[in-house]
């Protein structure tokens, strides 16, 4: 089901930063790396922190509460890739950064 959600204006959102927004009740980290957007569910799968308070190094984004490391593009932990982190697709129209999240 395509459920796409107005999240917030490209110009709030600084290359290489990340910031949480909330969407359909959901915490969602929107993050710009390299002039690309990326949308991820804002909740560690280790025990659930808020990720957008850590650091964002490139695609390599690292949770604040155990330094679990993340790749934004795909959600992946990059120690065990079996573990991710729910990621959706992003479109940006008018200055404004939409988020597909699918139906949550
Ligand atoms: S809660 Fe994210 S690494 Fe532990």
């Amino acid at each position: 089901m395509s459920s796409w959600v107005q999240a917030l204006k490209t110009a709030d959102l600084k290359p290489g930063t990340m910031v949480n927004v909330k969407l359909n009740g959901q915490n969602i980290l929107i993050a710009q790396v390299n002039e690309q957007y990326f949308a991820l569910l804002n909740d560690c799968p280790h025990l659930g922190c808020l990720l957008h308070r850590g650091k964002l190094q490139d695609y390599e984004l690292t949770c604040p509460c155990h330094d679990w490391i993340f790749d934004i593009r795909t959600g992946e932990f990059v120690t065990a890739p079996e573990i991710t982190i729910p990621t959706y697709p992003v479109r940006i129209e008018a200055g404004q950064i939409f988020v597909n999240l699918g139906g949550i």
